[in-house]
């Protein structure tokens, strides 16, 4: 790869992702990220033999411009665009520019489906947590795997806000068409100043990993109790 995501250095569970990938799903299988973002995530699945479906509503993370990044300041960062073509990578990604809350259930369907912290952003408040889970799961295929990292809440404004989460509660929204395969979550840890977050801050995270039953072909989302 030849740039550097500006979230390059930011922690990841995204290899126990790639573990459960190689795992339950084909060489080749179609993985969709969303929240995309200049593509930390894309490019490694691109180059891994996926097809890659990249949700990304930000203009900026998909065309590049300017950033203010921590030590450097102002610079200019390439978006996903511009990084999948230096590494030769554009004929395995499909870009869809949206927001993925207003997007098209069935424009989307793939065999697994990977986030990272995206739901907390405050624009995805408008709208329960459950909504957006249950349109990730809907787009994974009988048989497919989903997996999401997620900020955990660390500040008393984060306990207000039921999009930072907690395994715990994401368990609740996988219902008898899921297995969950996997949740770990951290201690509260130190994260560097990083794009959009200046200064050293201080996160805690959680993943969880859940595999579809392959005899499942509802609809794969919560059900009304579930949620
Ligand atoms: C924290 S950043 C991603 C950082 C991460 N380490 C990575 O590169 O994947 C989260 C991204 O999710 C995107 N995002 C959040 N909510 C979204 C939504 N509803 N639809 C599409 N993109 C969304 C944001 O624009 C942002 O680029």
């Amino acid at each position: 790869m030849s740039t550097t995501s500006l979230w390059e250095q930011t922690l990841t569970f995204f290899p126990l992702f790639c573990r459960a990938l190689a795992e339950e799903c084909r060489p080749g299988a179609t993985v969709a990220v969303i929240g995309a973002s200049d593509g930390k995530f894309v490019l490694p699945l691109a180059e891994a033999g996926y097809n890659v479906i990249a949700i990304e509503k930000d203009p900026l993370a998909l065309y590049g411009g300017e950033v203010l990044l921590p030590v450097s300041g102002l610079g200019y960062a390439p978006g996903l665009i511009e990084r999948l073509k230096d590494a030769d990578l554009q004929h395995r990604v499909r870009i869809v520019a949206e927001d993925f809350l207003d997007s098209d259930p069935a424009d989307v369907v793939a065999d697994a489906v990977w986030t990272s912290c995206s739901w907390h952003y405050s624009a995805n408040h408008r709208r329960p947590l459950v909504e957006f889970i249950a349109r990730m799961q809907q787009l994974v295929h009988p048989g497919g795997v989903f997996g999401a990292e997620f900020m955990m809440p660390v500040d008393k404004r984060h306990h207000e806000i039921e999009h930072y989460t907690t395994p715990d509660v994401l368990i609740s929204y996988f219902g008898d068409a899921w297995d969950v395969l996997l949740t770990l979550q951290t201690d509260p840890f130190l994260e560097r100043a990083h794009v959009g977050q200046l200064h050293d801050h201080t996160h805690r995270m959680g993943v969880l990993i859940a595999k579809r039953h392959p005899d499942d072909h509802a609809k794969g989302g919560p059900s009304h109790d579930e949620a």
